[in-house]
């Protein structure tokens, strides 16, 4: 991939990797082949393609644009009656809301005030496993990433067990190309669904904390002043962006490492570093989120390595993370398999851009490696577990990514293998 406008001073040194590049496991969830694209191009529409990763890491440190995916265009007309959820907030006020937000999600708040509540969640679903020999394990990650993030957010008080299939139901999708009546039945029932998750799970969450403030999400909007409608927004924003995310992001790994003894292997004799560097290489190729949006609200000029790119005002930007996240440049040899022993250039993160990056990276980066990590490092220690049925793979508009449903799971004979710190 050529890359034109180069920003950064990346140290491009080559990487000596001493592991055999072709007994590495390969891709699993690319919608397209990236290899050979430009850095950027534009399409006939006019609309822009980024690919090179400092192209896509200079366009999303620079000011000058707005969220553009996660459904932010469609929503904007309801939206101008209220106060913007994060995802889709600019300057100052996204500033101020990411700085009064950030103790939720520091390493040492996710390593101190979740853990226990991961371990305990994660110690049931292994318990139901053990119980059931054959278990979807795409229901049972959607159900541990929707406990993990209620607890940061503040869904702690519904009226009825079941937020996991709640949440799915509105995050169900009725094809752009169905037909007119089917489209309008479907956008209402899932007014309907919001309806339901709004009555059964954010008001008496809201309720509970109207007199008794606690630390998490809900109860910092509720300090600042946000109206129930504000705070269900919110709160589907943390569904989409943090839980169907890790729910996918937990299944792929599992779905790797079952496949693969040795990365498995590999992954359950590590400590917490090389597992955490393990399950980020994983991320970096199967990046969840496939394609962040942009809108330039301005024109915009960005200045590289005395290259200039100038992306019109009303331009609307694509930045397509597979494609940056296997840019050779960056990432070295074999840049479409999983290399545990891959070293980047300083400053770039072991997801690449998985997390995103600028003003919007995930704030949830740390909570949702750490619940990933608990969690298989209990289920990989099932032995006598194996894959029944791979996941059908599919794909999701909303959040442009990959979703992996029906995951089959069974428990022939069962011996856990022992625990190493
Ligand atoms: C593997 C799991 C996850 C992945 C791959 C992921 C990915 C991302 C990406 C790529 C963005 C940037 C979107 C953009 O720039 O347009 C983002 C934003 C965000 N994520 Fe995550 N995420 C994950 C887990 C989580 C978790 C567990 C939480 C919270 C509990 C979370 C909360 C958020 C929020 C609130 C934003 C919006 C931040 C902002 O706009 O300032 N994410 N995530």
């Amino acid at each position: 991939m050529s890359s034109l406008i180069a920003e950064k001073k990346l140290e491009t040194s080559i990487r000596g990797c001493p592991i055999d590049h072709t007994k590495l496991a390969a891709q699993k969830t690319a919608p397209e082949n990236y290899q050979g694209k430009p850095a950027f191009e534009q399409d006939e529409e006019g609309n822009l393609h980024i690919y090179g990763y400092t192209e896509a890491r200079a366009l999303l440190r620079a000011s000058g644009t707005r969220q553009g995916g996660f459904n932010a265009e469609q929503l904007e007309r309801l939206l101008k009656t209220m106060r913007d959820p994060i995802l889709y907030q600019e300057g100052e006020a996204h500033r101020d809301q990411r700085t009064k937000t950030a103790r939720f999600f520091t390493p040492t708040t996710t390593d101190s005030k979740y853990r226990s509540f991961m371990e305990k969640f994660a110690d049931e679903l292994i318990q139901k496993i053990k119980q059931e020999k054959r278990v979807n394990l795409s229901d049972l990650s959607m159900q541990l990433a929707v406990q993990v993030a209620a607890q940061v957010v503040g869904l702690t008080h519904s009226r009825r067990p079941g937020m996991a299939k709640r949440i799915e139901a509105f995050f169900t999708q009725v094809p752009q190309d169905a037909a007119r009546l089917n489209r309008l039945l479907g956008f209402l029932g899932n007014q309907l669904k919001v309806a339901n998750f709004y009555f059964t799970d954010v008001q008496p969450a809201i309720q509970a904390r109207r007199n008794h403030l606690q630390e998490d999400v809900i109860s910092h909007t509720l300090s600042e002043g946000y109206k129930p409608l504000e705070i269900l927004t919110e709160c589907v924003t943390y569904a989409s962006a943090g839980m169907a995310t890790t729910r996918e992001f937990i299944s792929l790994c599992a779905w790797h490492m079952l496949e693969n003894a040795d990365l498995k292997t590999q992954y359950l004799a590590g400590n917490q570093t090389e597992r955490y560097k393990l399950l980020h290489e994983l991320l970096r190729l199967e990046p969840v989120v496939g394609t962040l949006y942009r809108r330039a609200t301005e024109d915009i000029e960005l200045e590289t390595q005395g290259e200039k790119l100038n992306i019109a005002k009303g331009s609307k930007i694509s930045l397509h993370l597979y494609a940056t996240n296997t840019d050779e440049q960056i990432v070295g040899d074999a840049p479409n398999q999983v290399c545990p022993a891959r070293t980047l250039p300083k400053g770039v993160p072991d997801p690449v851009m998985s997390f995103g990056d600028g003003n919007h990276r995930c704030p949830g980066a740390y909570i949702a490696i750490q619940e990933t990590d608990i969690f298989l490092s209990k289920l990989l220690r099932l032995e006598g577990l194996s894959i029944e049925k791979a996941p059908d793979l599919s794909w999701n508009e909303l959040v442009s990514g990959y979703e992996l449903r029906n995951f089959i799971l069974v428990l022939e004979h069962f011996h856990e293998l022992s625990a190493k710190q």
